[in-house]
């Protein structure tokens, strides 16, 4: 396995992830979770679906709940291009790749291109949305965990390698990465395009499925004040993983699960990277594991995700074997 090349003049300039859209069965109960509880701004909301904001954004929407009509499933990753042209740009580009793209009209942003990455994996471009007040000092509207923005998308897919040479062709680069030991194998890979450690993050598992959407938190007591307000309305099931350390981007992090089992991660401390010197940072498996804290995360964690409306999950060729919360504690590990 080699480390694809990076593309520094890219087909189309992607600037950030932009937008989650989930289905969710209870509308009400999701707007208890993401508005009452970790403390989402609502741009706009009617029967079918709301629409949800950090406090810094004074873009219309980082995260969509629209009604689910069956399963709850994540409908679609969203990617921000930079201008229009960009998306003229990406529509050449994924035809070219015999892939499928497409215009679509979606409420609240500018012309919407709707395509399939090479996984399968259903993500959308835009390149403008409708612009909301940016409250991040308006401390009035803080509440919860005060979510600032969207950071970033974890997607499991069955070939890792294949995920990252598609969206390094895109012009993302690769700020790290989680190898078998002594192997450059890409087990685990952070990819970004806005200048931080990652914009998407591919880890091994059947898929394409989403692992998580992730957003930035302003202090470290967050963590905990929103860990104590979950507890006491209800949620503290729902806390999956953490608080805690990550290894790879060095941020704090907890996980949780929304009330259809959509995982998000709230982190903060991300690092700057963007200089073309900035080589990709690789990490052993097992080192990785050793630069933490706290204990690892529980089996559902690696292997739970949303999957995506209208994709049938695919095996991977070869299944990896994380420390598991489970594994650790039947080793008697420390
Ligand atoms: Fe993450």
């Amino acid at each position: 396995m080699t480390i694809p090349k990076p593309v520094y003049n890219p087909p189309f300039n992607v600037t950030r992830a932009s937008h989650s859209v989930l289905t969710v069965k209870d509308l009400a109960k999701s707007r208890s979770f993401y508005v009452d509880l970790i403390g989402f701004i609502v741009s706009d909301e009617d029967k079918d679906a709301i629409y949800l904001r950090g406090v810094a954004e004074a873009c219309h929407h980082s995260l969509v709940l629209k009604r689910a009509r069956g399963d709850s499933e994540s409908e679609r990753v969203g990617m921000r291009v930079f201008t229009e042209e960009d998306l003229e740009k990406a529509k050449a580009f994924f035809e070219k790749a015999g892939l499928p793209a497409k215009w679509v009209e979606v409420p609240y942003q500018g012309r919407t291109l709707h395509v399939a990455d090479a996984s399968g994996a259903p993500i959308e471009f835009c390149a403008t949305m409708d612009l909301k007040p940016r409250l991040v000092v308006d401390f009035r509207h803080h509440h919860g965990a005060v979510p600032q923005r969207i950071d970033h998308f974890q997607l499991l897919v069955p070939d890792v390698q294949k995920a990252c040479e598609f969206w390094m062709s895109m012009g993302f680069r690769l700020s790290e990465y989680i190898s078998p030991d002594g192997t450059q194998d890409l087990l685990f890979v952070f990819l970004q395009r806005k200048g931080n450690p990652h914009d998407i993050v591919f880890a091994p598992g059947a898929g394409p499925r989403l692992h998580h959407a992730a957003f930035s938190i302003p202090e470290s007591y967050h963590f905990f004040y929103v860990c104590d307000l979950a507890t006491e309305m209800g949620f503290a099931a729902n806390i999956e993983f953490g608080p805690g350390r990550h290894g790879p981007g060095h941020a704090l992090f907890v996980y949780m699960r929304d009330p259809d089992g959509h995982r998000i991660e709230l982190f903060n401390t991300h690092y700057q990277v963007m200089d073309i010197e900035n080589e990709p940072v690789r990490w052993d498996a097992s080192h990785a594991m050793k630069r933490r804290w706290q204990l690892p995360a529980r089996q559902q964690w690696f292997d739970e995700a949303s999957r995506f409306a209208g994709v049938a999950p695919r095996e991977p060729a070869r299944k990896g074997e994380p420390m598991s919360l489970e594994k650790f504690i039947a080793a008697g590990r420390r």
